[in-house]
Parts: C-alpha cells; structure tokens; sequence
C-alpha cells in the first residue's frame, strides 16, 4: 500500500517549491535568458539539451523528450514513488510537514515491497552489524586501534559507518537468517560465497569494513580491507562485493553522496585513487573529494561528476602507477568533457593519506591550495620523467612534443608562460620556440582539413551547442502543432473549454496522445476544485509519455492575449485532418472490398481518392 498525502499538502509543497533548487541538487544548470541548461541526468549526452523554466516550473530534455514538474523529476532520477517525491522535495526546500504524513511515511519505509528495497535493507543491517562490532566488541578492538593508529577518529568513523567483519565466516550469514532474509536473497545480495556442498559463508571476514553507497547515500555494496598483510596470504588488499542488482561500480563513485553538497560549495571536486585518501582528506576538512572504484575512470563516473561541477582536481597518489593513471584519468576528462583540470602531485611516492598523516591537514589544506599545477604544467612534467635532459636528442624530442601539447592551450598568457619556462630552462630563444609552434600549428591544421569533418579546438563550441539543438528540435507539422496549442490554450483559458464544446460536437484530436491529454484534463478538472494547475495536472498523468507531451505543451510560446478566431483556426486545421483521416480509412476498406470482389472500375476510383486523401493530409 502507498501512503497518500493529503492534496492541500501536496498543493502547498508544489507552491512553495522552485524547481531549479531542487534540480539544481543533481544538475548543474546554468542561466541563459530566461531558462536554465545542464547535461540531461537522463542519458549520457556531450551537449547540454536539458531546460527548466522557471516561469512554468517544468523540466524538459530537447534530446529524449523527457520532461515534468519537480515531483517528476525526483521520480525518475531517483526512481521514487509520487509520495516519496513530494516528501523529498518538502525535505529539500525545508518545508514543514504534518507529523501525521511523515509518520505515514516512516511506516511505510519500513515495509518495502520489492527486491531492490529488500537488498538495502539487508545492506544497512549488515552495516549496523559491521560498525557495532568494531565500536563496541572485544573482536573489534585490533582493528579499531589499527584505524585509531591510522589517524581515523570516532567520529569519522561514524561518518562514513566503517565496521569490521570478524574471522567466524557465518556470523553474518546467522545475523541475516535470524532477521528471516530468504537464502536466494542472502545468494542474490553478493555478501556470500556459496561452499560445494551449497551452504553460505561471509564474504567478509576479518577484514575492516567500508559501506559503498549510492547516489542517495544507501549502502550497495562493501570493501574490505584487510587488516595486515599476512592475514591473507594471496588475497587482494581490498575485496569489494561483486557486481549485484544494486552494485555496479562503473556507476559508483566513493563519497559521491555525501561530497555533492561540498562540491557544489566550492564548485569543484577532488578525485582521489583510495578510500582512505577520501576518508582522510575529509577528516582534514576537504569534504569535496570522491574514489573511483579502484579501475580507471568510467563513463558514467566522469558524467556523475560533470553533472555537478566543472573543475576537477585529480589527487591521485605520487607513486608511478599513481602518475600513470593520472594521466590516464586526464586523458579520459579531456577527451569527455571540457572540465577544468588541475593536478596535485605529492612527492616522494606519498598518497594524499600519508601525506596527511605526515604533514598534518593544515599543510594538506595549504598544498591543496597552492600547490596544484596546470594540467600542462602536468604535462611537462609527465613527459621528462624517464628523460635524460643531457642527451640533446633527448632534450630536442621532450621540447618538440611539449610544443605540440602546447596547441591545446587556449589561453595565450598561459602559453606565453610556458615558452618563458622552456626558454629559460633549456636556453632557447622564445621566438624560435614560438616558430615552431607555428609551424606545427599550421601542421596540425593541415592534418585536420584532410579529415572531413574537422571539429576545431574552438572553447566556443559548447556554448553555442545549444542553438544547434533547438534547430534541430523536432519540427511538429501543422496538426500536431494546432493539438499542442489548442491543449496549451485548453489548460489556461476557461472559456476555451467552452468554446470547444460548443463549436464542435464531434470534435476529437487526430492523435491519440492529444485525445488522452484532453480527456484526462476533463477528469482532472471534475476532480479539483481550487487548485485547476497544469502543474497539478501533471501529477495527474500517470503516464511517463503523456507528462513529456504535457511539458511540450506547456513549452510553446504564445501571447498572453487569445482570441476566439485563433481556437477556431486550431479547431478547424484539426477537424479537417481528422475528417481526412476517416474518409481515408472508409475509402481504403472499401478498397479492399473492391478488390475481394475483383470489380475493377471501383477498384480505380478508390485508387484515384486514396491517393488525393493522402496528398491533402500530407499537406496538412
Ligand atoms: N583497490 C582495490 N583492490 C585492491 C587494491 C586497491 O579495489 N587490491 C582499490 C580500492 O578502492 C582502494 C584503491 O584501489 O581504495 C586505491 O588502492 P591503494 O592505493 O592500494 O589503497 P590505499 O587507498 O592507499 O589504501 P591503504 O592506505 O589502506 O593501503
Ligand atoms: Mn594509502
């Protein structure tokens, strides 16, 4: 059963709420005129094409279509029900709610109904499990000085809910049958290993536990870590749980969660190779940095952290494999995105953790600060690692390709200080640098007129993105245009309705999208009384596809005068296609009577009209 909200409720949360705020929470979304643009959280796309208007309070993606008020929005980004939408929204705006709907609401998150929710569930009890055990047991008290040694305190402990998973491999497996989870779930739920003979042991055991969440915060997923080397002969440093209905670490970025408000703050994110580099950074007071899973950047990793920020600070560890995939990771963004890209290097093979716990945050905080590098400064850096700067052929072959890497910088003060530190080091002209980079500036661009479609490094490309989308928008032919305007004229003007039910009896849309959209606004308005807004109409389409017509709608631009020639003119344009539509029908079964019978005259006029019938509606 769902729990209901009572509608002046719902009305009130509605009124009180912007949507952008709220959108805002998983989209970075920035101004233009009088909407708002970001990259769509819907699908993965490289221009932005998602839109909210203020004004009207709905979303829209030019791109796939969809579209809705904020309750729909919640919906779909975080898969909850219409209920947990409003509740969510009241949370974000920090709207009071009567203590009646949120213990509704609490009871009835106690009763989840589908697997999915089960596994959560199942995720957050054995978590409790874990952390109790390493807070409050004798089992638990190696590991819980391991990690006060490490520097972790209390209360980031608590913070993040590391637990320990003692040596008894079916502790936990006990803990979880006694709660009654079937066998197929505890299977299902990757915290197990099945043995031969079929029985289930701990995944886990002796090992430090850290709770993987989603993007919502819920736990999905465990790795652990073990406590010292020779616990686990040949076994990895970290065991992660495997990939399961809930898990899917190409979409999981450590911390994602809980950073998100700290890198909207300070509009830029951390990236980290480790766990504990993210704990510890944390407990130093950066709360902005998140871990990939331990493989290179995904996808689905980099669109997580565009859609929330455009700057990103790569802080991987300072050893080679460190660098390596630092170069790696910047390759990546580069090529996805148009982030901005700075880069921490520690010193002595140091990873961000130990550089803490060495330095202290405060010197952390001030590295963090001040001692980041351009992503070419990266760069240069990177390429003369292995180099012998003595050897000339050496030292000419660095210079060239660092000339060549220069071609991505657009900035010119940068470049410029660039060829200033190449000059100065290697003791070179800066005008015999600055020829060569001409020279292979013009190369390059040689190379790029030869591939036919050239796409030039040009930082203006994106930002003019979007106009090219709204060409591109679909071109609606005349009837569907004259069914989303009338609809648009229907939801604001009273005296539309009447007009249309007195102009036309036998009035219907052409298609049958439309006709739903006004028989369910029909409904809708025999059912509320005071609050007759399309953005209450929208929660009163049930159907995904609808509410995106809706929002459609909803988008056209139109006067804010209306006058009873113009509904006349959509009525007319659409009755006429919809009269066309039938006679075209009638005229093709007739055809196919016709040519039962094999008479061959009817046959030939029946040709004749269903080709004129289908060049009139073509021409619409
Ligand atoms: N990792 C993993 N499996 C391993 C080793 C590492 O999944 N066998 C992942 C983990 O996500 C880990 C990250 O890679 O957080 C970085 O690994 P590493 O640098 O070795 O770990 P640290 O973060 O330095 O952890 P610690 O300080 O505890 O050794
Ligand atoms: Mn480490």
């Amino acid at each position: 059963m769902a729990i209901r909200i009572p509608e002046e409720t719902v009305n009130k949360i509605r009124q009180e709420t912007n949507i952008t705020d709220v959108v805002s929470q998983y989209v970075q979304l920035k101004k233009k005129g009088k909407n708002f643009f970001g990259f769509c959280p819907f699908h993965d796309e490289k221009t932005p094409s998602f839109s909210v208007t203020e004004e009207k309070q709905i979303f829209h993606c030019f791109s796939c279509g969809r579209g809705g008020n904020v309750f729909t929005f919640l919906m779909e980004v975080d898969g909850l029900t219409f209920p947990e939408a409003v509740i969510k929204t009241a949370e974000i705006e920090q709207i009071e709610l009567d203590e009646a709907v949120v213990n509704d609401q609490k009871r009835h998150s106690q009763a989840p109904d589908s697997k999915k929710e089960v596994l959560f569930k199942l995720h957050e009890e054995s978590l409790e499990l874990f952390h109790h055990i390493l807070l409050n047991t004798t089992v638990g008290e190696e590991a819980l000085s391991y990690l006060t040694t490490r520097g972790l305190t209390r209360e980031v402990i608590e913070t993040f809910g590391i637990g320990f998973a003692p040596q008894e491999r079916t502790l936990l497996y006990q803990y979880l049958v006694e709660k009654e989870y079937q066998e197929d779930l505890l299977k299902e739920s990757g915290l197990f290993v099945e043995r031969e003979n079929g029985t289930l042991l701990d995944r886990f055991y002796n090992r430090i536990i850290f709770p993987i969440r989603n993007q919502q915060g819920k736990v999905v997923a465990f790795s652990g870590r073990m406590l010292k080397k020779d616990d686990h002969e040949n076994s990895p440093k970290y065991l992660n749980s495997p990939e399961t209905l809930l898990f899917n670490k190409r979409n999981v970025l450590f911390n994602y969660d809980k950073a998100r408000a700290a890198i909207r703050r300070e509009k830029e994110v951390v990236l980290f190779e480790g766990f504990m580099d993210v704990i510890a950074s944390w407990q130093a007071g950066i709360q902005n940095g998140v871990a990939s899973m331990g493989t290179s950047l995904t996808n689905e990793q980099i669109h997580m952290l565009d859609r929330v920020t455009d700057h990103v600070l790569v802080a991987y560890d300072g050893d080679d494999a460190g660098i390596e995939a630092t170069k790696r990771a910047t390759d990546l963004l580069v090529e996805q995105t148009d982030f901005d890209l700075e880069v921490l290097t520690f010193s002595e093979g140091l990873d961000p953790d130990e550089f803490i716990k060495k330095n202290g945050p405060a010197s952390f905080k001030e590295f963090l600060t001040h001692g980041r590098d351009t992503l070419f400064g990266f760069k240069m850096r990177y390429y003369r690692r292995n180099l012998n700067l003595n050897n000339e052929s050496q030292r000419l072959s660095y210079i060239e390709k660092v000339v060549t890497e220069m071609l991505t910088i657009t900035s010119a003060v940068e470049r410029e200080m660039y060829f200033k530190q190449l000059a100065d080091e290697f003791d070179f002209s800066i005008d015999t640098l600055k020829e060569q980079f001409q020279q292979q500036f013009y190369e390059e661009r040689k190379k790029r007129s030869k591939k036919n479609k050239p796409q030039p490094p040009n930082p203006e490309v994106r930002s003019t993105a979007f106009s090219h989308v709204e060409q591109q928008r679909k071109k609606l032919d005349s009837i569907e245009r004259a069914e989303q305007l009338l609809l648009n004229r229907l939801f604001h003007f009273e005296e539309v309705w009447i007009q249309i039910k007195s102009l036309a009896d036998e009035f219907s849309f052409v298609h049958d999208d439309y006709q739903m959209l006004y028989l369910l606004y029909e409904s809708f308005l025999e059912h509320s009384e005071s609050q007759a807004t399309t953005g209450a109409f929208i929660d009163f389409v049930k159907e995904t596809h609808l509410k995106n017509k809706l929002v459609e709608i909803e988008l056209q631009s139109l006067s804010d005068e209306i006058t009873a020639q113009e509904i006349e003119d959509y009525i007319d344009v659409i009755s006429r296609k919809s009269r066309l539509q039938s006679r075209l029908k009638e005229t093709q079964e007739a055809l196919s009577e016709a040519s039962k019978r094999g008479d061959q005259a009817h046959l030939r006029t029946l040709m004749i009209e269903i080709v004129n019938l289908s060049r009139l509606l073509k021409n619409g």
